[in-house]
């Protein structure tokens, strides 16, 4: 699989010829200054709520790639009146199969609401599965006891955890996290981006290293692999 980190929690992965683009916030982002959003190629959309920060792009985006926007049902529902056409709805505990694997909705403990006060439902993270691995996505949370039901679905072989802390949880919590869904490896997403979450990474890879446990920080609009 090909990972291309955007900042914030925007990234792309690419498994099977097919791109899959999640939470697309390019439009005020201070790390994807220089991104074009028209460049930006996507076949899948993944949005894990309706907060500004995971969906500012979501709508030009879709509209320009028609890719199919995989989102709670009720940013979904919104997706559709803003003249998106091409949606899949879920919601938590569901899964459905796509051509390039499996995606199951897990819950995530945060807030939701899309920018034009919208009720966004309920925040999520996904558990994809695919022929070349499996990841985890946790959107933006809290730790969550309900993590440990995700070994049961999917052997994860890395997990991309938000690590910024005050909005979600932070490196320590994301630590466990990883242990909770039995993972080695985690990708660190949603910090650094604002004065409100920013960290310490010599601290936080520490802390990993500590746990036997490895934390990536992914470089800037680079694609690398990752399995
Ligand atoms: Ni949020
Ligand atoms: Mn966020």
């Amino acid at each position: 699989m090909q990972f291309t980190y955007y900042g914030h929690a925007t990234f792309c992965i690419e498994t099977a010829g097919k791109k899959l683009l999640f939470d697309p916030f390019f439009t005020g982002n201070p790390l994807a200054k220089d991104i074009d959003i028209m460049a930006i190629q996507a076949d899948y959309i993944f949005v894990s709520h309706g907060h500004g920060d995971h969906v500012a792009d979501l709508l030009a985006i879709a509209k320009n790639t028609g890719a199919l926007i995989i989102a709670m049902h009720e940013i979904t529902q919104w997706a559709l009146q803003q003249g998106c056409k091409n949606v899949h709805p879920l919601n938590l505990g569901g899964a459905k199969q796509f051509d390039f694997g499996k995606v199951k909705m897990v819950p995530a403990l945060h807030s939701s609401v899309l920018p034009d006060g919208t009720y966004g439902g309920n925040p999520a993270g996904f558990v994809v599965s695919t022929a070349e691995g499996n990841f985890y996505y946790a959107g933006d949370t809290a730790l969550s006891i309900e993590m440990q039901l995700i070994p049961m679905y999917a052997p994860i072989d890395f997990a991309i955890l938000p690590i910024g802390d005050n909005f979600t949880m932070g490196y320590e919590d994301a630590c466990k996290a990883a242990q909770f869904v039995a993972t080695q490896k985690v990708i660190g997403v949603h910090y650094d981006t604002f004065g409100y979450i920013e960290i310490d990474h010599n601290k936080a890879m520490d802390h990993f290293a500590a746990n036997n446990l490895a934390l990536i920080l992914p470089p800037l609009h680079t694609n690398f692999t990752i399995h």
